[in-house]
C-alpha cells in the first residue's frame, strides 16, 4: 500500500520519499506504481511525460533519516504494534517537531502508537483502501490526543490527494474493518464448514449484493495475514467471541498461503 500512496501523493505534485528496509522492496514498490500509471497512459488518460513527472517526483531510500524535511509521513509498515511502534519512535526522532505522523494501520490503535512518541498531538490514523490509486476513501482515525489541528490538516491533506475523507474514533478495527472482516471471516467458516464451494460463497455475495469482489477473493487480495491480525485485533479489544478468527483462516495463514502476493490463498495466482 505504500507505494500506492507514495503514486497517489506524486500524481497529486507533492514531492515525496518513500522508505523501507530494503532496495528490493523500494524496487518492487516502484514497479508496482509504473504498472498502475501505464494503465492511464494505455487509456489515454495520462500523457507519457505526466508519467514520468509523477515518477520523478518519488525519492526511494532506505535511511529513513531522508524523511527529516517532510511536513507528513504516513507509514504503512506490516500491521504488527511492536513494529509500527519502533517506527514511531524512529519517526518521532528523525523528524521535525511540527511533522504530523500517520498510520494507515487497518486496525491498530492510534492512541497506542501516540503514546510511543513524544508528540501524541501530531499522530493521527490514514487509512487508505486498496487498491490506494482506485479507491477514493480515507479513513481518518483521531487517537486520544490528536488534537484538531493535526486532525484539520490531514483532513485537508486527503483533499488534495483527490480522496474523501471520513473521520471515525480510535476503535478496535475502526469502521471500515470492523464491519468488512467479520464478513469476511463468516465467508470463511461457510467454506470451513462446507456450506458452499468458494465459487458459490463469492458469486452469491458479488452477485446478491452487488460487491465488486466476493469475501474470499477480497481476503486473497487483502492478503490473509492482514485479515487474520485484524480479527486478533478485534478480539483481544472487544473480549467478545464473536470476532474468533476461523480456524481454516488461521490453517491457511500458518502454511503460509497469504493470497494474491504468494500465488496462493482460498485462490491459486
Ligand atoms: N492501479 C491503478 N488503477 C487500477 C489498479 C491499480 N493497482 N487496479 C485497478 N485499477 C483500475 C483499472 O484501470 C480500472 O479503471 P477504469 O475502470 O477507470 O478503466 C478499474 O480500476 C477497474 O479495474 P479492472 O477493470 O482491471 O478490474 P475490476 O473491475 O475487477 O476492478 C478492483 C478491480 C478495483 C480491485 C475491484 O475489484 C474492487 O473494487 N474490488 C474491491 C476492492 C476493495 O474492497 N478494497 C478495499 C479492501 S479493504 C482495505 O483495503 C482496507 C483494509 O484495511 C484491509
Amino acid at each position: 500500500m505504500g507505494n500506492g500512496i507514495a503514486q497517489v501523493a506524486a500524481r497529486s505534485g507533492f514531492d515525496v520519499v518513500m522508505g523501507d528496509v530494503a532496495q528490493e522492496f523500494l524496487d518492487r514498490g516502484m514497479a508496482s506504481v509504473e504498472k498502475s500509471l501505464q494503465r492511464d497512459v494505455d487509456k489515454e488518460r495520462l500523457t507519457k511525460d505526466d508519467k514520468r513527472s509523477i515518477i520523478g517526483r518519488i525519492h526511494t531510500t532506505t535511511d529513513l533519516s531522508a524523511l527529516s524535511k517532510a511536513f507528513i509521513v504516513v507509514e504503512a509498515v506490516t500491521e504488527n504494534f511492536e513494529v509500527k511502534s519502533e517506527v514511531f519512535k524512529t519517526l518521532d526522532r528523525l523528524t521535525k517537531p511540527e511533522t504530523i505522523l500517520a498510520s494507515n494501520t487497518s486496525s491498530i490503535s492510534i492512541t497506542r502508537l501516540g503514546a510511543a512518541t513524544q508528540r501524541p498531538d501530531k499522530v493521527i490514523g490514514m487509512h487508505f483502501m486498496n487498491p490506494v490509486p482506485v479507491m477514493k476513501l480515507v479513513e481518518i482515525i483521531r487517537g486520544a490526543a490528536t488534537s484538531d489541528e493535526t486532525f484539520e490538516k490531514t483532513r485537508g491533506l486527503t483533499e488534495k490527494l483527490g480522496k474523501l475523507p471520513l473521520e471515525c474514533h480510535d476503535s478496535p478495527g475502526f469502521v471500515s474493518n470492523r464491519v468488512l472482516m467479520p464478513m469476511i471471516n463468516e465467508a470463511v467458516f461457510a467454506l470451513y464448514e462446507g456450506v458452499a464451494t468458494r465459487e458459490s460463497i463469492d458469486g452469491i455475495m458479488k452477485l446478491g449484493m452487488n460487491h465488486p469482489m466476493g469475501p474470499l477473493a477480497l481476503a486473497d487480495f487483502i492478503g490473509l495475514d492482514v485479515c487474520l491480525a485484524i480479527m486478533n485485533v478485534l478480539h483481544d479489544g472487544f473480549s467478545d467471541s464473536k470476532y474468533r478468527p476461523c480456524p481454516l483462516l488461521k490453517r491457511y495463514v500458518d502454511a503460509g498461503w497469504l493470497g494474491k502476493k504468494t500465488g496462493r490463498g482460498f485462490y491459486e495466482y
